[in-house]
């Protein structure tokens, strides 16, 4: 048991972003460390996963999910290492997978727990390409893009949490697979070490014109993480026949109205006409929920074998998280960003 002295830092929810997230919306605070009550497990964070959905929770507008409330911890999943408990199913010094938030500690009565294998190397992987964005892009790519060998599969975000891995088993499904990064550096990462056959520069320029060099076939799957200025280059660039899994629209997170310019709706639907394209959004565990052990099966097993590769992204103390969730708002990242909260 930690000593009563001990703190549980919380960042906590300060006031509601108008625009891009700034350090004032957050406020760290150091509450008590809670105590677990019947059937409850106490829970020390090891890692928290920043993702850009929560985003989304820092606003009050209507979603698929409740909003944080002021003055409450921003939600997030964590690797936590159960301290105490008071459930059968669980025992000091056992690893989970739970959503623990941006603290130190939290209680859970445990039916929101997965455990992890206790001796597993990397924990962290449980938040990225064991978790819940390589499930992300295992569902959305295979289930909704249908990516058939020698097709062109597009996916922005290329060097991220998702991308990087539909990217990968896009390849491990022979196709010709170009990403879509921030920054020349990340570009020649997701080539030479991720193995995409091209990737372009969203920052540059001469981005649309460089796309569609990158694509003289066209695009069969389009996995979309970002919207914006990448999907206007990639709408012309589009297949009869295109598949287009909506996965997220992080280019719009921080608008606080509708982008000016024409309106390109006509445009859209005549192109989703004439070209027969396929477009479907997905909210990962609210459609697919019942698929995670297949995906944990085949992931884990290309994980082991190399065919998949890891790019993480890894900030230590938890006091840095506003500070790093902000950056991935703006493509500071560079893979799946985590926070380590506690060394082992
Ligand atoms: N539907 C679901 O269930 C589900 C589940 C998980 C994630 N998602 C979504 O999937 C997307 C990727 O998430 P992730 O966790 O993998 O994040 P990530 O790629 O690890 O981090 C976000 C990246 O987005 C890129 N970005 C930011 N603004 C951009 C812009 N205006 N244009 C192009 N790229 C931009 C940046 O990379 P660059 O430097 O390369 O620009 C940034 O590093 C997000 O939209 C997220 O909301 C959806």
């Amino acid at each position: 048991m930690p000593q009563n002295s001990e703190i549980n830092r919380q960042i906590l929810l300060n006031s509601r972003p108008v625009g891009a997230p700034t350090a004032r919306n957050f406020r760290v605070e150091g509450g008590a460390v809670p105590t677990p009550g019947k059937s409850e497990v106490l829970l020390r964070a090891r890692y928290l996963s920043l993702d850009p959905y929560m985003r989304g929770r820092m606003s009050d507008g209507p979603s698929y999910a409740a909003p944080v409330q002021l003055g409450e911890v921003m939600v997030g999943g964590t690797v936590s290492t159960v301290v105490s408990s008071n459930n059968p199913k669980f025992k000091e010094g056992d690893l989970v997978v739970a959503n623990g938030g941006w603290q130190d500690y939290t209680v859970s009565n445990g039916s929101d727990l997965m455990k992890l294998d206790p001796n597993m190397e990397r924990p962290s992987l449980a938040l990225g390409v064991l978790g819940m964005p390589g499930f992300t892009a295992y569902m959305g790519l295979l289930d909704i893009g249908q990516p058939k060998k020698g097709e062109t599969v597009v996916v922005a975000g290329a060097s991220g949490a998702v991308g990087s891995v539909v990217g990968q088993i896009a390849k491990l499904k022979g196709c010709r697979v170009v990403g879509v990064a921030g920054g020349p550096e990340k570009c020649a990462y997701v080539v030479k070490e991720l193995g995409f056959d091209a990737c372009v520069d969203h920052r540059s320029p001469t981005f649309a014109k460089d796309l569609a060099a990158a694509c003289a076939d066209g695009i069969d799957v389009y996995f979309e993480n970002v919207g914006g200025a990448v999907f206007d280059a990639v709408l012309k660039l589009l297949n009869t026949g295109a598949r287009i899994p909506v996965c997220g629209l992080i280019a719009h997170y921080n608008d606080t109205k509708l982008p000016d310019g024409p309106d390109r709706l006509g445009l859209l639907t005549r192109t989703i006409l004439t070209k027969r394209i396929r477009m479907q959004g997905f909210i990962i565990f609210a459609d697919y929920g019942h698929r995670l052990p297949e995906f944990m099966e085949q992931m884990t097993a290309w994980v082991k074998e190399g065919k998949i590769k890891i790019v993480e992204d890894v900030v230590v103390g938890l006091e840095n998280a506003p500070e790093a969730f902000i950056g991935q708002l703006e493509g500071k990242n560079f893979g799946k960003l985590v926070v380590e909260v506690s060394p082992e």
